[in-house]
């Protein structure tokens, strides 16, 4: 037999970890959640969506246009070793996504089209038929992936620039030859598992396409270090619309900060109003 001293010792650490359990232990991590979603995934995209065309923009008209300006090499190979270019504006985006891709924040990015001239940029299912409606619509469209529980974002791609009829429709490899200024191109499509996203999440997206950002900028300056000297820009607070000169990282994404930050703090609160 064990002694009475034992069973009241039992008894007491029983009691306790009851006390514990109902008195005092955090709530389940679901319940908070759940409690503290205040975005819809899509809200979420819609924030991303802003975000990212504020950064092509920027990146298409005050570096690409700008610097083709000054001489400069944008190429759909800038990747390669033996080519010292910058990224094209489509595949600046490519860079970003890749990166999110291997990142640790569960957020897809994708640009596709049904006339592309990179054939896996070709969308496939359910996004070809979305996109077949996007060509009436032309506006951005929602759906709830069943099989990988994902929600997929579409926002339509126009060709707001002569330069993006002019090099598609002269591409070797493009599909189509007769676009127009204003023609839907294609459309950027975001996924991210769930339907709903708590602040923390919308902001940790935010900082994933940043940092994807950051890290493709960084790739870029290795390029411009690898210019011929009489022609490479001073990496500094600087652009191209000044002469020989190409922001930072830091630089850069300042300035994309400064354009999307209003919008982006506003919508934040909004939710939580
Ligand atoms: C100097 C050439 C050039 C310019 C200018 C250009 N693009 Fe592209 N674009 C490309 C290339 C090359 C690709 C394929 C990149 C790849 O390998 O994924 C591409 C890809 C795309 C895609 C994905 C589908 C596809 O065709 O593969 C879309 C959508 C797109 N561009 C839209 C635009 C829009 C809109 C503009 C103007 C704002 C623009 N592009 C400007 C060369 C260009």
């Amino acid at each position: 037999m064990r002694p009475l001293r034992f069973w009241v010792s039992v008894i007491l650490v029983f009691c306790m970890a009851l006390g514990y359990l109902f008195f005092s232990a955090p709530e389940p991590l679901a319940a908070v959640d759940a409690a503290d979603n205040s975005f819809s995934t899509e809200e979420a995209m819609a924030l991303l969506a802003y975000e990212n065309d504020v950064t092509r923009t920027l990146y298409t008209k005050a570096i690409v246009g700008a610097g083709k300006a000054q001489g400069w090499m944008f190429s759909e190979d800038w990747a390669d070793p033996d080519v010292v270019a910058g990224p094209l504006p489509a595949l600046f985006l490519r860079g970003i996504a890749e990166e999110l891709n291997s990142g640790e924040v569960p957020l897809g990015l994708y640009l596709g089209s049904d006339f592309p001239i990179e054939s896996s940029n070709q969308f496939q299912g359910r996004q070809a038929e979305i996109f077949t409606e996007m060509r009436e619509r032309l506006e951005p469209a929602y759906f709830f992936d069943q099989v990988t529980h994902e929600t997929i974002g579409m926002f339509p791609d126009f060709a707001s620039a002569p330069a993006c009829v002019t090099c598609h429709n002269e591409h070797e490899r493009t599909s189509k030859t007769d676009w127009e200024l204003g023609d839907l191109m294609g459309a950027t499509t975001w996924s991210f598992p769930g339907d709903s996203v708590t602040t923390d999440e919308v902001v940790s997206m935010l900082q994933a396409y940043r940092q994807g950002v950051a890290n493709v900028w960084s790739r870029y300056l290795l390029e411009i270090e690898d210019m011929d000297a009489s022609m490479r820009p001073e990496i500094g607070s600087s652009w191209p619309s000044q002469g020989a000169y190409i922001p930072s990282g830091r630089a850069f994404q300042d300035s994309v900060a400064e354009l999307a930050s209003p919008h982006l703090l506003a919508a934040i609160l909004e939710a939580h109003e």
